[in-house]
């Protein structure tokens, strides 16, 4: 498959999936936004891979979205596009997403990396929501998962200001894993992402659901919900391998089933 505005590639089980508009700040035209969750979808889908990695560049991760795009339209244009439904089936991938970031995260680029599953950021990094700026707001979960990443009062700061905050404020939030040097944090991201392709693939794809439940969900019912993925990972082949590779003292061989 051939994309105008990101880069793939495989590499030991692992989906890696480059934003590719440098000259505009890897700014997320729909577009972009249409080829990028074709192919999550297309890697969910793909048994050779296991886990996916999404990067930008060392300047830019994304600088929001493609604000030539919005300029002129009417809010009935935008509406009629429904632009943010793609969004959505994001939140839908079941393989984990490891975000290796960079540069400018804003706006929609913050939104985007907000659907990693794990983020590691290079020390260059900022990451906010300057929407309030063009006399606008988020549109593509800004205002919810934000403040559920760094709790309303961080989160008031930094929407209704616009002005964003460094990788390391963002880690002592919780908003990114952690902070490396510019040099090191795509090669840390593959290596995380490496490590999770070499688990159980049914087992990282239930765990991830259940953790999610954790914040959608009441606790009783998200107990219930992960009770209920336990039970069924005993079915899977993977849980004898996985325990026979235990007692034998030797690496499990996983093979998805
Ligand atoms: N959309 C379109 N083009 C963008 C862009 C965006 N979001 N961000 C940057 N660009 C373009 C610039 O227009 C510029 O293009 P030209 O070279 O053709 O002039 C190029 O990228 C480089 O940008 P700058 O010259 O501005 O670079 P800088 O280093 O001086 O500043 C910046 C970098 C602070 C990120 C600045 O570009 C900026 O403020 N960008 C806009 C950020 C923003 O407001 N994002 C939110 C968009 S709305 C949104 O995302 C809604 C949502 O919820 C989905």
């Amino acid at each position: 498959m051939s994309y105008a505005y990101i880069k793939v590639a495989v590499e030991d089980g692992v989906g890696v999936i480059t934003l590719n508009r440098p000259k505009i700040l890897n700014a997320l035209n729909l577009q972009l936004m249409d080829e990028l969750v074709s192919e999550l979808e297309r890697m969910d889908q793909d048994a050779d891979i296991r886990a996916i990695l999404l990067t930008g560049n060392d300047k830019a991760f994304a600088a929001g979205a493609d604000i030539n795009e919005m300029a002129e339209a009417s809010a009935i244009e935008i509406m009629k596009r429904d632009q943010f439904a793609v969004w959505d089936r994001i939140s839908l991938i079941s393989k984990p997403i490891i975000g290796a970031v960079s540069g400018f995260v804003l706006g929609g680029g913050c939104e985007l990396m907000m659907n990693c599953d794990i983020v590691i950021a290079s020390e260059t990094t900022v990451i906010g929501q300057p929407e309030v700026k063009l006399g606008v707001m988020p549109g593509a979960g800004g205002t919810q998962r934000l403040t559920r990443a760094v709790g309303l009062q961080k989160a008031m700061e930094m929407l209704l200001t616009g002005e964003p905050i460094t990788a390391k404020e963002a880690a002592r939030y919780g908003l990114v894993n952690r902070v490396v040097p510019v040099e090191a944090y795509y090669q840390e991201a593959l290596k995380l992402a490496k490590q999770i392709a070499q688990q159980a693939p049914l087992a990282v794809q239930v765990i991830k659901k259940s953790v999610h439940k954790a914040q959608d969900l009441p606790l009783a019912d998200a107990l219930d919900y992960e009770r209920n993925g336990f039970y069924l990972l005993l079915a899977s082949d993977d849980r004898k391998e996985g325990m026979q590779a235990f007692l034998e003292k030797r690496t499990p061989r996983f093979t998805g089933n």
